[in-house]
C-alpha cells in the first residue's frame, strides 16, 4: 500500500469541504494593510478575524522597529539554535523584560507558541507524573500531551468538581508512582472567550499538591489592570507556576515565551527539544517584539481602546438578542443555530452583502447544530464598525429564523 493513498481517499474532517470552500471559507486571502478594513476578493471588507487585539500590527513605531531590525541585521541573524550559536543580547533583554512584565523570575523565548508549548509539556512531565487538563485545551496542549508517556486525566471545561475528582485520582496514582501532578488550563479560551477558572483552580492548591501551567495566548496584553495577563486579572499570579504567552496575538508578531521560577526556566533552556534543535528567533522579530512590549507597557491607551470596542460590541450584540455565551474577554462568539449549509450561507451573506469578514466555526469544533461566528474586536476598530456590525448580525439572525438561508452548501453561487 502506498502511504500517499490516504491523501486521495479522504482529506480529513476539514478537507472534505476543500472543493467548495478553499480560497473563500478556508485559506482566504486578506490583502492590504492590516487593520479594521482589508481587501478580500477585490473588495474592502470590515475585518473581525485578526488577533491584532491592541492594533499594534501597523503602529508606526512597530513598523519602524521591524524595518530597522531587518535593515541592520537581516532575517538570517543569528544563525543556529540559541544554545549553539544563536544567543544575542537582544534575545536576553527581551526575556528579562517579559519576565518583569508578567512578574516572574525568568522567561525563555519560544520560536512559535505552538511547538514551544508541546516542548514545555514534554519536559515538565515524565512517566511517573500525571497531567490534569481542561477538555477544551488548545491543540498545542493536546499535542504536547501526546508525548507524555504517563497518565493524563481530563475534566470537562471549567468543571471544578470534576477537576477536584481528577486531582484525587491523580494524587492516588502519584503516591504510588512517586511522581507529581501538572494541571494545564488556558487563561482565555480562544473560541468561547470565557476564562479559565484560575481562582478556583489555585484554591485547590490548599488541598492538593500540583503545579499549574497557564496558556495565556489570548490574555497576554489584553487582560488584567496592566495587561499582563489573566492571572493578573484574577490576582493569582503567585500560584500560577508557569505562564505561557505568544507573540502571535496582542504583540502582532511571531514567537512566544514561557515564564516562571529561575531554576525551572533554566531547566527548560537546557532541555526543550523544540528550542535546542531549531533555529533562534530572527533578530528583526526580537527587536520588533521589544518595541511592541514597550508600547504595551507604556501606552495603556491601546488596551483602553480595545476594551471600549469590546464592551460596545458585546453589549450591543446582547441587547440585540444575540447569544454571545459566557465571554469575559475580547473574544466575542456569536452563537446561532443551524447546520453547516446554513453556516456557510450566513458567512457568504455577511461577506458579500454586508462586507463583514469574520471567522466561522461549526461541528466538530462546536456541538452539532451550533454555528459560532467569532468576532475579534481590536483597538483598530471604531464605534461605527461596531454599530454597523450589530445591525448586520441582527438582520442575519432574523433571516435565519425565517428560514431564508438554504441548508445546502451547493446553493452558494459565484465563489
Ligand atoms: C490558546 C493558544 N495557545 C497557543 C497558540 C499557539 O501560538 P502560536 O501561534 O505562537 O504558535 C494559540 C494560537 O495561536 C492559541 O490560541
Amino acid at each position: 500500500m502506498d502511504v500517499f493513498n490516504k491523501c486521495t481517499v479522504n482529506l480529513g474532517p476539514l478537507g472534505i469541504y476543500a472543493d467548495q470552500a478553499e480560497g473563500y471559507f478556508m485559506f482566504p486571502k486578506l490583502e492590504g494593510e492590516i487593520g479594521n478594513k482589508m481587501i478580500f476578493k477585490g473588495k474592502e471588507r470590515l475585518i473581525w478575524s485578526l488577533n491584532n487585539y491592541l492594533g499594534l500590527a501597523n503602529h508606526p513605531e512597530v513598523r519602524k522597529a521591524d524595518a530597522d531590525g531587518a535593515a541592520k541585521y537581516g532575517m538570517a541573524y543569528p544563525m543556529g539554535a540559541r544554545m549553539m550559536s544563536g544567543q544575542t543580547n537582544f534575545h536576553q533583554q527581551l526575556e528579562r523584560e517579559l519576565a518583569d512584565y508578567v512578574g516572574r523570575e525568568s522567561a525563555y523565548l519560544l520560536n512559535y507558541g505552538y511547538q514551544g508549548m508541546v516542548s514545555i509539556i514534554d519536559n515538565m512531565v515524565d512517566r511517573k507524573d500525571v497531567i490534569v487538563y481542561d477538555s477544551e485545551a488548545h491543540a498545542c496542549i493536546l499535542d504536547g500531551m501526546r508525548l507524555h508517556i504517563g497518565k493524563r486525566f481530563v475534566y470537562p471545561h471549567n468543571n471544578m468538581e470534576s477537576l477536584e475528582k481528577q486531582l484525587q485520582r491523580a494524587t492516588k496514582m502519584t503516591e504510588e508512582t512517586g511522581g507529581g501532578i501538572l494541571v494545564i488550563t488556558e487563561g482565555v479560551y480562544g473560541m468561547s472567550g470565557d476564562l479559565g477558572n484560575l481562582k478556583a483552580i489555585v484554591a485547590l492548591k490548599e488541598k492538593y499538591n500540583f503545579r499549574l501551567l497557564v496558556d495565556d495566548a489570548h490574555g497576554f496584553g489584553t487582560m488584567g489592570p496592566t495587561g499582563a495577563g489573566t492571572d493578573e486579572h484574577f490576582g493569582v499570579r503567585k500560584d500560577v507556576d508557569l505562564y505561557f504567552g505568544t507573540f502571535a496575538k496582542s504583540m502582532a508578531g511571531i514567537g512566544g515565551f514561557i515564564a516562571g521560577p529561575k531554576q525551572v526556566i533554566k531547566y527548560l533552556m537546557y532541555n526543550m527539544r523544540s528550542q535546542i534543535f531549531a533555529k533562534s528567533l530572527p533578530m528583526p522579530m526580537v527587536i520588533g517584539a521589544l518595541k511592541r512590549l514597550e508600547l504595551i507597557r507604556t501606552q495603556p491607551i491601546h488596551r483602553e481602546k480595545l476594551w471600549i470596542i469590546v464592551n460596545a460590541l458585546q453589549k450591543g450584540l446582547t441587547d440585540a438578542g444575540l447569544n454571545i455565551g459566557n465571554t469575559e474577554s475580547p473574544v466575542t462568539p456569536v452563537m446561532l443555530y443551524g447546520g453547516v449549509g446554513e453556516a456557510t450561507q450566513i458567512t457568504f451573506d455577511l461577506r458579500e452583502n454586508y462586507n463583514i469578514f469574520c471567522s466561522i466555526v461549526t461541528y466538530p469544533v462546536v456541538p452539532k447544530g451550533v454555528i459560532l461566528l467569532r468576532l475579534i474586536p481590536t483597538a483598530a476598530h471604531t464605534l461605527d464598525d461596531v454599530a454597523y456590525t450589530i445591525k448586520a448580525f441582527k438582520e442575519v439572525k432574523e433571516k435565519l429564523e425565517q428560514n431564508k438561508y438554504p441548508t445546502s452548501m451547493a446553493d452558494i453561487g459565484g465563489l
